[in-house]
């Protein structure tokens, strides 16, 4: 199976570029822009994209690939820096464009065939950058220009360097998506041969291949990643060698850990221990209201919980394996898997505990889902025949309902919240919306407001409702609900639920609002 190598020069869309790869059915791996020669030098390498970022080749010291990786006799594209950066080491010209160029623009093809089979004689695309070819190298191309003349696509004349400036892997360029099929099956003559289903046998053999005889434990937090994970080596392995734990924290959603460890059993986890310390962490919050005091309590707590867990059962001895569920873009966000370009976000509490550090300066570390996206997690999931509301589930913070308790978190508020969360999620559900939203939920706000019941006065809580579209939660729009579902939404809530009486929703785009509202 051939995979494609997305080296990253830190642009906001490399992720975008992996996802439409496998999209077009081919493995995709997003590496650092200066990773070795070595690495992808290789057979299993069929093909390499040089992503766009925000540098610019006429700096001292812009990042460059390592030595060697542009001469490659591999077929390679350069989106926007990618291209400047093909361009300017084949000997053409780089320059400054009087201002940046942001948004979209239209380019004409000049020929439909390689790069640009099938594509129309105008285009439209989208366009983010400074810099731009001005003089293409001698032994290369002209494929598409923009309106005002700029160079837009070009290739060298043996067809192993494409270039293009606009960005194809974004929904705003249409026919993107056609002219990264036709890099990956024209130029590179690679055939889509990458399903999650079909490589399952693979996945469970590596599994077996790594530990062996000896146990493996895994922490079951309720999302979606550790639940496969966990799925996976029941599978792979016989049920004594697997072990479960998960934590009961109280700030999980209604119903939430019942059905975790009900989907652990029937996928044939044995050894499932339940860890109920919701005491603990209400003990651990109590009069907390700063939100980043409530995320530390929380996290330490945990951090504390698992640890006595591995010693009361005996997991932290040599030769016990820890399985997580890390996935690639967590590699990515807590800059572990791409040096230098990538600006870490957030560090993941599964990435960076010293439970985890342990296990990986020990070598007992299975991870057999870092290569994946969340969807493809999602559709292994559904081979390994977890519930499908298991499955599609939203993603859910550690800190869990805590953070989106603003002030301090009581169990009635708790219970206040889990109510009008299991509402807003149904109601979602019920109107097919759920999957059309990347997450949803409700904040309970720290006020109360008046309201009429009856012919009484009442003075009730408030709530926000949240629902954000995304890639990844790192940027994020408002869901354009329409108003009649979300005034049924709405509606419901104020009937179903005591004790709310007012309902807003968030109209607040991440940035400059985060997703949670602490
Ligand atoms: P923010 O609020 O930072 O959220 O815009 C972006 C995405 O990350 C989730 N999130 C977390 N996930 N531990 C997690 O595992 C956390 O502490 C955490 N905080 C936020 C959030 O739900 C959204 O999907």
């Amino acid at each position: 199976m051939s995979t494609v190598a997305i080296l990253d020069f830190g642009s906001q869309y490399t992720r975008l570029i992996a996802r439409r790869v496998r999209e077009l059915g081919i493995r995709s791996v997003i590496l650092p822009h200066d990773v070795p020669l070595d690495r992808l030098a290789g057979p299993e390498t069929g093909a390499i994209i040089l992503s766009g970022g925000p540098d610019s080749v006429h700096r001292p010291d812009s990042l460059r690939p390592a030595p060697g990786v542009l001469d490659l006799d591999k077929p390679m594209l350069g989106i926007c820096y990618g291209m400047q950066l093909l361009a300017h080491t084949e000997g053409g010209s780089v320059e400054p464009g009087a201002r940046r160029e942001y948004g979209p623009a239209v380019i004409r093809c000049e020929q439909q065939d390689g790069l640009l089979a099938d594509m129309a004689n105008e285009e439209p695309v989208w366009m983010s950058h400074g810099d731009h070819v001005a003089v293409l190298p001698g032994n290369w191309r002209a494929l598409a220009r923009t309106s005002a003349g700029l160079l837009a696509a070009a290739a060298r004349e043996d067809g192993l360097r494409t270039a293009v400036q606009f960005h194809p892997e974004v929904t705003h360029t249409p026919g993107g998506l056609r002219l990264l099929g036709n890099f990956l099956f024209g130029v590179a003559g690679l055939s889509p041969d990458w399903n999650v289903r079909d490589q399952l046998p693979a996945r469970l053999e590596a599994i077996r291949a790594q530990v062996g005889e000896d146990p493996v434990f895994v922490l079951v937090s309720g999302g979606v990643d550790s639940t496969v994970v966990a799925a996976l080596l029941a599978r792979a392995l016989p049920a004594e060698q697997v072990v479960a734990v998960h934590v009961d924290s109280g700030l999980m959603r209604k119903d939430e850990s019942a059905e975790v460890m009900q989907a652990l059993a029937a996928v044939g986890v044995r050894r499932l221990h339940l860890v109920e310390a919701q005491d603990r962490f209400l003990e651990a919050l109590a009069g907390v209201t700063d939100p980043e005091v409530k995320r530390h309590r929380i996290g330490d707590l945990f951090i504390r919980i698992q640890e006595e867990a591995v010693r009361d059962l005996g997991l932290g001895d040599r030769r016990v394996y820890l399985a997580q569920g890390t996935l690639q873009t967590d590699l990515i966000e807590s800059g572990h898997g791409t040096a230098g370009a990538a600006v870490t976000i957030k560090t993941h509490h599964n990435v960076g505990s010293p439970l985890v550090a342990a296990k990986r300066a020990a070598g007992l570390l299975v991870e057999p889902n870092q290569d994946l996206f969340k969807d493809e997690v999602r559709d292994l999931g559904r081979v390994l025949s977890l519930p499908e509301h298991l499955v599609d589930r939203h993603p859910f913070p550690g800190p869990g309902l805590a953070i989106r308790i603003l002030g301090e978190v009581t169990p009635d508020r708790l219970a206040l919240l889990r109510e009008v969360d299991a509402v807003f999620t149904d109601q979602l559900r019920r109107e097919g919306l759920y999957d059309k939203v990347w997450q949803a939920f409700p904040v309970l706000l720290p006020i109360r407001s008046v309201g009429v019941v009856g012919d009484g006065r009442s003075y009730d809580h408030v709530v926000a409702l949240r629902a954000v579209d995304s890639q990844d939660g790192m940027t994020a729009q408002v869901h354009p609900f329409a108003w009649d579902a979300l005034l049924r939404i709405s509606g419901r809530i104020v009937e179903e639920v005591r004790g709310v009486g007012r309902v807003v929703y968030d109209l607040s785009p991440k940035p400059p609002a985060t997703i949670e509202w602490e």
